[in-house]
């Protein structure tokens, strides 16, 4: 059942096939460099690229734009208690922001920071306080056929045997990231979460929630943990965030806003720090580098990303992405995550080895055949590290309907049937920080 219908539409085509071919060569073969205009279905993130309901609208008109003790921030303030169940807010202009300002209050050179799995942005800020990124995945997470319902949980063993490693004086921080972004977008169980928070207490360390996609992640949490199979998704939402001592949060993924982001928490102590810290990065703690506007429409936008109908639309959506792709003989990542569909390069290219990039071989030909963009998340975006080769769809909020995904799935298809006349990618040009290559790297065909 769809939740929403059309209001305002921005015209969408598709350049023709040599026009493709000219825009692919201009950029590198890196998708990042291509315009967005000559994409046709742009599946490059779900970050700030979702489209606003009219009551946000509504709200961002209605912005306050004050310096200090602006309206919207109150707004803001009620909604993250009433939805998130934290009454302390620190704003701040994005997910990362939040990042450093929590994670720079917390970490100091040589401690040890626990995650799930660490995204980008959240491992660059624990490694630029000095400390030492360690991720605690499950070890099905990497397995693209193992078919679990949470393959996004913190793995307790793992954790331990890094803190024996180490001792618990040196790992203050754990950090639960739902879903699991960096791996293929899986829910995490309220029954590991309390696990977290438990093993948290343990060794003393503050227990934070990286709760980018939490609505999400609520959604699966009712639909495949028995407890709360007769739960609603705001509560299940509340009670999994309430474990943790303070959230991170990128308004633009289930803020449902193009930007912003915060950090909440309920301990004083924190909060003070968190807040003198934002005033330097971000802002005064009223808007914390968000115009009042863009306050005023996350606002609106948390409520209605715990709203049943939406939340279901949304992961049905992708569910629905996923299954079309298998069915067309396209190799996905099982079960389909929450915001995105990941494909299976080495399955879908298996002649192409790891180290002529078959990721990046499958984004190029989406774009060729169809001008569909996604991103490489295997050995080109993560030189150096152990991961499946794997390509994600990711999928905007609101934005795209079936008759897109019928397009992309055909798109998929057609690339797959040309397979053999695919070659792989070398190198041409790559920046100094061997961990941002995907972002600016250019590359030539082997
Ligand atoms: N944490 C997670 C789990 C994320 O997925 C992201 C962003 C961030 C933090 C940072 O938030 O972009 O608002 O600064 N993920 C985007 C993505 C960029 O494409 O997956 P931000």
């Amino acid at each position: 059942m769809v939740a929403y219908k059309s209001k305002m539409v921005e015209q969408i085509s598709l350049p023709s096939s040599a026009q493709r071919e000219r825009n692919l060569e201009e950029a590198g073969y890196n998708v990042f460099n291509l315009a967005a205009e000559d994409v046709f279905i742009d599946l490059l993130t779900d970050s700030g690229t979702g489209t606003m309901s009219d009551d946000q609208w509504a709200a961002l008109i209605r912005g306050d734009e004050a310096y200090a003790g602006s309206r919207s921030f109150d707004r803001l303030e009620s909604a993250v208690a009433d939805v998130m169940g934290f009454e302390r807010v620190v704003p701040t202009h994005q997910g990362r922001g939040a990042e450093n300002v929590l994670y720079g209050t917390l970490l100091s050179e040589g401690d040890v920071a626990l995650n799930n799995t660490h995204f980008d942005t959240t491992r660059a800020h624990v490694a630029n306080q000095g400390a030492d990124p360690v991720d605690c995945p499950v070890s099905e997470a990497h397995d693209p056929e193992a078919d679990e319902p949470f393959k996004g949980n913190f793995s307790l063993d793992r954790a331990r045997s890094v803190v024996d490693e180490v001792g618990a004086e040196r790992v203050p921080l754990v950090i639960l990231t739902i879903t699991n972004n960096s791996a293929a977008g899986q829910p995490v169980s309220v029954a590991n979460t309390r696990r977290v928070r438990e093993f948290a207490d343990e060794i003393d360390a503050t227990f934070v929630i990286d709760a980018c996609r939490f609505a999400e992640n609520a959604a699966f949490v009712t639909r495949r943990e028995d407890e709360f199979a007769d739960a609603d998704v705001s509560s299940v939402a509340r009670e999994q965030l309430g474990y943790a001592d303070a959230v991170v949060m990128s308004g633009k993924k289930d803020g449902l806003v193009n930007v912003g982001g915060f950090v909440a928490t309920d301990d004083e102590d924190l909060f003070e720090e968190c807040k003198q810290r934002a005033i330097l990065y971000e802002g005064f703690p009223t808007y914390g580098g968000m115009a009042g506007r863009d306050l005023a429409a996350m606002a609106v936008g948390l409520r209605e990303a715990v709203d049943e109908a939406y939340v279901a639309d949304r992961i049905e959506g992708v569910r629905r992405l996923g299954s079309r792709l298998a069915e067309a003989g396209v190799p996905v990542y099982e079960p389909t995550g929450g915001h995105a569909v990941y494909l299976d390069a080495s399955a879908a290219f298996p002649h192409i080895p790891d180290e002529a990039f078959p990721g990046q071989a499958l984004v190029c030909e989406l774009y060729r055949e169809g001008g569909v963009r996604g991103v490489e998340l295997g050995s080109f975006a993560f030189p150096e590290t152990d991961r499946p080769e794997l390509v994600r769809l990711a999928v905007p909020r609101r934005t795209y309907h079936r008759e897109h995904f019928d397009h992309v799935v055909e798109t998929a298809a057609a690339a797959l049937e040309e397979r053999d006349a695919v070659s792989g990618y070398e190198i041409a040009s790559e920046p100094s920080v061997p961990e941002l290559r995907h972002f600016t790297a250019t590359l030539e065909p082997r």
